[in-house]
């Protein structure tokens, strides 16, 4: 049994935080194949400070089922600790420091991936949230900077020390985004330098990729972020992998469709037709990845307005899929 502080989770296998996708719709979906840890989307402290009301929907985790960690980031202690606790009003079961985001207005801020220029400042703030909120507190790092300055292990260290009990690294460096290959090998010398949990992410695509980054770090949990668009089936094929060594075969056409259409329902449901609409788009390229006249559906996909018109070409494709199980 894996545990991040007094949080139990039931099995090894996490979604990483998507800004753009990990939305409550998706995670709802994440957590219907077995899925046993998602993240929010990253949520500004000081827009969570506000109260404003998009914000807020955001870090909404009502009715879900546990663990959902919430992600939070910034640059001051005091704004981190008010939107810890406003998080766990609403429900967080956990709150997690985003030190990892490489975009350039929120480094520039001093936010996401900068904290790993200053290692003694994240630690303070993983103090001063843990000290606001009763949950676990976990933070999600990089590799370091840049190539000359990796220091994921100094950074995961002092974490720790200051009350962090699991720590997800994503090991490139914020110069290299998302380009290159992820190096599994500062995984494990993370695993070695920390007695808290210790959550790999980076380049998981299949149930194989999740046990061997297990088996060659020495990872608590696995965190999958690409890897399940439009793919949630990966995360039962992970638990299974890891968990009974049992390769599940791929999800059938008919599967995905259901999944599919299960998960434009829930966008609706909760963000209105035509958000749910427009946002469901992109999800739902990455569904029909494979399937045959992938790329003209795209593009009806792309030009639907309406739920409705979502819903048509998924019945189509339904239909397309049952003639060639026929
Ligand atoms: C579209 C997109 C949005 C992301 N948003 C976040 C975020 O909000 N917070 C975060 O910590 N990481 C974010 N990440 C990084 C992922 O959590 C993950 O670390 C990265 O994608 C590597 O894992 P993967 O190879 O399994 O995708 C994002 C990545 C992508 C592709």
């Amino acid at each position: 049994m894996v545990k991040i502080g007094n949080v139990e989770l039931k099995n090894r296998v996490a979604a990483a935080p998507m800004a753009g996708y990990t939305d409550k719709a998706f995670r709802i979906i994440l957590q219907s194949f077995g899925c046993g840890l998602v993240y929010t989307e990253m949520i500004s402290a000081k827009a969570l400070i506000y109260r404003q009301e998009k914000t807020l929907a955001i870090a909404d985790v009502s009715d879900e089922e546990p663990s959902v960690a919430v992600q939070i980031f910034g640059s001051e202690p005091d704004t981190m600790a008010a939107a810890a606790r406003l998080v766990v009003e609403l429900g967080a079961d956990i709150v997690d420091i985003n030190m990892g985001c490489p975009i350039p207005k929120i480094v520039r801020s001093g936010e996401g991936a900068a904290l790993m220029r200053d290692p003694e400042w994240a630690a303070e703030m993983v103090t001063a949230v843990a000290e606001a909120v009763a949950v676990p507190v976990t933070v999600k790092i990089r590799a370091g900077w840049d190539a000359q300055n990796i220091n994921c292990c100094q950074v995961a260290a002092l974490a720790a020390e200051a009350g962090a009990e699991a720590i997800a690294i994503h090991p490139r460096t914020r110069e290299q985004l998302y380009s290159g290959r992820a190096d599994w090998e500062l995984i494990r010398q993370v695993k070695e330098q920390v007695s808290v949990p210790v959550i790999g992410n980076g380049d998981i695509l299949s149930a194989a990729d999740a046990r061997q980054m297990i088996d060659y770090t020495g990872c608590d949990l696995v965190m999958i972020g690409r890897g399940c668009l439009g793919n949630p089936f990966l995360m039962r094929e992970a638990i299974s992998y890891i968990e009974h060594g049992t390769i599940l075969p791929p999800a059938a056409p008919s599967e995905k469709l259901a999944a599919a259409r299960h998960h434009l329902k829930l966008a609706c449901r909760f963000k209105g037709a035509d958000r749910g609409t427009r946002e469901m788009r992109k999800h739902l390229a990455w569904y029909i990845k494979g399937f045959p006249y992938a790329a003209s559906t795209r593009v009806r996909i792309n030009q639907a307005h309406t739920p409705q018109e979502l819903e048509t070409i998924l019945q189509e494709l339904e239909e397309m899929a049952q003639q060639e199980d026929s």
